[in-house]
């Protein structure tokens, strides 16, 4: 499997024949290098209907004819905007050609432009005998010690930005609970309120039993 990080909460992650982009955050991301005509994938995971995440997703379902899987309410929107969405909630899981999602709580809100798009949510998605954690925006939550418990997690994208999300301290914490083979920060140094040393979080897991990944923006990790 390969994860490739684009900014703030973007990664696209290849495995087999199939890509897949999780919050595809492009236009108007300050650090995202490549554009949404750019991407070719086989499905758009969305946690939340914020602009920093649900981005370009719409656009990128229609140039792909890929599945927008999110919750439900956000993937309704999606709908309306001309996408195709699979809808989901916390705590199902489904087994799509690319491999199985499954969605998590998230302590975050999620609106668009239209108001409220339902609950905010992250994902644990396998591919090719690999499994990867998306938190999405959220808080620490001690759940995430059964996010562990059930999954053999190989890498773990967790917020550090603070302010909006988990700050350094917190999301440390939450490798302890989570036990992933690594850790990758994500949600920070987009905007100024979340501007945050990405090292202070990859050196608080030395000793641990988790590597911290740092990644940027189109850096990849073969996992
Ligand atoms: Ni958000
Ligand atoms: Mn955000």
């Amino acid at each position: 499997m390969r994860i490739t990080y684009h900014g703030h909460s973007c990664f696209i992650i290849e495995a087999g024949k199939y890509k897949i982009i999780i919050d595809p955050f492009l236009s108007g991301n300050p650090m995202a290098k490549i554009k949404p005509k750019d991407v070719k994938v086989d499905a758009v995971l969305v946690t939340h209907g914020h602009g920093d995440h649900l981005g370009d997703a719409v656009d990128i379902s229609k140039r792909n004819n890929a599945l927008i899987i999110a919750p439900f309410e956000l993937v309704n929107y999606c709908n309306e905007k001309g996408a195709t969405g699979h809808p989901m909630h916390i705590g199902g899981s489904y087994n799509f050609p690319f491999g199985r999602v499954k969605l998590t709580i998230a302590h975050h809100g999620s609106t668009t432009d239209t108001g409220a798009t339902g609950n905010p949510c992250g994902f644990v998605v396998t591919m090719e005998g690999k499994t990867i954690y998306h938190a999405g925006d959220t808080g620490l939550f001690s759940d995430m010690k059964l996010i562990g418990e059930i999954n053999r997690i190989d890498a773990a994208m967790l917020p550090i930005g603070d302010n909006f999300t988990m700050g350094i301290e917190d999301a440390i914490k939450a490798v302890e609970f989570l036990r992933p083979r690594i850790a990758i920060p994500m949600h920070y140094n987009t905007f100024d309120v979340i501007r945050q040393d990405p090292k202070h979080f990859t050196d608080g897991l030395k000793g641990s039993q988790t590597k911290g990944v740092i990644l940027g923006s189109g850096e990849g990790i073969e996992i």
